[in-house]
């Protein structure tokens, strides 16, 4: 058989998305906590790895690519890129993809399950039905959705999504990011209002923007003190945009009336974390592309960009398009 470039999958797949990549690749398996390991035979196997497809799970940066100097192409199964070090990528040439646009509706979707939940206490409801609560008490009271103000931080296309869903509940919607989106304004979407006023005015403040360094931590105790004591947070973009203690403090102090949480400063959230025994905050296991059709398209997607990136073409989904000239020389 003619040499097939070697990758490395991280991620579990099904036989038809693994056979697709078998057809014309050969697959390292390995621990890859052996990465960094250079006696073994896996070390081996990596020196010579031409694609990586994995999760945002693995941080991929100097020390992997030192690990494999032959890489060409990172596949991420994931719309985020946080565990890359992109730089030090794009200065070895080396593409890094994404899985833009196939997974938005379901995050939209599960950022209004999340605030529809909050919203209309469906699950202390549950709770008060479970416990008896019922034959003793009438349920309390919670507020219409209908007039509420939903804050978007970012607006990109979940963010979209998320406000198009909302209007429909008649929601109004405000928005916030660095480069204001006119299109969204003229389309009657959303209204642009600076950082404070967004945080100040929410009834449900919804993160949708990357994490970088500009974001990290950027949502803490500042932000909070803007917002009424009936507020929620809600977060399905990073955990770590999110300062965590700052908002366990806030939580704890009723700065802010509860959270739903999709993603988590540190994942998996160990089940005695303190966010865990809190009544007013929603978890979520970081699923919010977590259905059978999403998911299937985010493997498609990643497959596609990691069979271009080692058989020399541009992949569809890039995040450093400067490797592309290098293409060309190559
Ligand atoms: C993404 O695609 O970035 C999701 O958060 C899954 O990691």
């Amino acid at each position: 058989m003619a040499h097939r470039p070697k990758v490395l999958v991280t991620v579990p797949l099904e036989a038809e998305a693994r056979n697709r990549i078998a057809n014309c690749c050969e697959i390292v398996d390995g621990n890859i906590e052996n990465i960094t390991d250079p006696d073994t035979a896996f070390a081996a196997q990596l020196a010579e790895v031409k694609g990586l497809l994995t999760t945002i799970r693995l941080p991929v940066d100097e020390r992997l690519f030192d690990c494999c100097p032959k890489l060409q192409v990172v596949s991420n199964y994931a719309v985020g890129f946080d565990n890359v070090d992109v730089p030090e990528a794009t200065k070895r040439g080396i593409f890094i993809c994404n899985t833009p646009g196939v997974l938005d509706s379901a995050v939209a979707d599960l950022t209004l399950a999340m605030i529809l939940c909050v919203g209309r206490s469906v699950l202390e409801n549950d709770r008060y039905v479970r416990d008896g609560s019922w034959q003793k008490k009438p349920a309390p009271l919670c507020h219409d959705l209908r007039g509420s103000i939903l804050s978007l931080l970012g607006m990109g296309r979940i963010g979209r999504l998320v406000a198009k869903r909302a209007r429909a509940f008649g929601f109004e919607v405000l928005y916030n990011k660095p480069n204001r989106d006119h299109n969204v304004e003229r389309s009657g979407l959303a209204t642009y209002v600076n950082r404070d006023e967004l945080f100040r005015r929410s009834d449900y403040l919804s993160i949708h923007c990357p994490l970088s360094a500009e974001t990290t931590g950027s949502v803490g105790a500042a932000e909070f003190s803007l917002m009424k004591p009936s507020a929620y947070l809600i977060n399905t973009a990073r955990g770590k945009i999110v300062d965590q203690n700052a908002l366990l403090a806030a939580l704890d102090a009723g700065v802010l009336k509860g959270a739903a949480l999709d993603v988590m400063e540190i994942e998996p959230l160990e089940a005695t974390h303190r966010l865990c025994s809190m009544p007013n905050v929603l978890l979520q296991p970081h699923v919010g592309s977590a259905t059978v059709e999403t998911r299937r398209a985010m493997v498609d997607l990643a497959v596609r960009n990691l069979l271009a990136g080692v058989t020399g073409r541009q992949p569809e989904a890039v995040v450093n398009p400067e490797v592309i000239p290098q293409l060309a020389q190559g």
